[in-house]
């Protein structure tokens, strides 16, 4: 199968985009390569992309370009939709949408401030059909001082945000989590790429399922030979006020273990 890599350099009109990019947008966006797939490109520049596109996806596919820049309107004439308006506005996301109607896959390279990218993500999360994809790129502009980061509302921070809230599905944390993410069903990073899956079929509040197998009563071995694992015995087999007292023990235990993992996090190397 073509590599985007190949349609990139196959495109007529220049593209910039960043070399990392092909191995992972080939390893997500291969499935609907031929398919009649609706995708919008953000940021449109001199078009070469458009191009890169229409050669990855194929002739089925129909490619709609949004840019601020009403020059890009030329584009038409090669047969893509081109939609001009600010990628940060709330009402140019709504009129896009009301014409466009449902979209698989949109690829945010448009200004790529956090307002721009948080505004699209928000916006366009609730216009793309189960199965589809939401891509930003140059997301290290979260790390970027003329971007104004780094900072709590960063569009890096946002995504952060969005693990809480899938996180949120599981039935055991309806406290102290964010509310579940609805549409998203999971989030896959790469240097400087976020793609959002989207899937409404897939992000009810879990449940805990059986298999109905054979138990042999195989003791759980999580605290085994550490000072949890005598309280967390305790806890097992008192009751009342004392199972509460050894449960608050335990979890202050927990947090000691924590602690001790900060070397992991000030020297990583993964
Ligand atoms: C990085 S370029 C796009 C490059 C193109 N996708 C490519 O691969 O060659 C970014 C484009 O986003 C446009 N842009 C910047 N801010 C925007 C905004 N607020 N809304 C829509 N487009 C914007 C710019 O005018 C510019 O053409």
């Amino acid at each position: 199968m073509k590599t985007l890599r190949e349609s990139f350099d196959n495109s007529k009109y220049l593209s910039v985009k960043q070399d990392s990019y092909f191995d992972a947008y080939d390893k997500v966006l291969n499935r609907f390569v031929g398919k009649p797939v609706t995708v919008v490109e953000v940021g449109v520049l001199n078009g070469g992309s458009l191009f890169m596109w229409r050669d990855y996806f194929g002739e089925n596919a129909n490619i709609i370009g949004v840019e601020f820049n009403p020059s890009a309107k030329k584009w038409e004439e090669h047969g893509f939709r081109i939609f001009t308006g600010d990628q940060a506005s709330e009402e140019f996301w709504d009129n896009f949408f009301k014409e466009v109607g449902p979209v698989d896959i949109l690829i945010d390279d448009g200004g790529h401030t956090n307002h721009q990218q948080i505004v699209t993500v928000q916006k366009a999360v609730h216009h793309i059909r189960d199965g589809g994809l939401l891509i930003v790129e140059d997301t290290h502009a979260s790390y970027m001082k003329s971007f104004g980061n780094p900072s709590p509302y960063s569009f890096i921070a946002f995504a952060k945000s969005i693990i809480d809230r899938i996180h949120g599905r599981y039935t055991g944390n309806t406290r102290g989590t964010k509310p579940p993410a609805r549409q998203i069903h999971s989030v896959e990073f790469f240097e400087s790429m976020t793609v959002f899956s989207i899937d409404r079929r897939k992000t009810k509040m879990s449940e805990i399922v059986r298999n109905g197998g054979i138990s042999s009563n195989a003791v759980d071995y999580r605290f085994k030979k550490n000072a949890a694992e005598r309280l967390s015995e305790k806890v097992e087999s008192s009751k009342g006020l004392v199972r509460n007292i050894y449960k608050k023990l335990l979890k202050r235990e927990m947090r000691r273990q924590n602690s001790s993992l900060k070397k992991y996090f000030t020297n990583i190397d993964v």
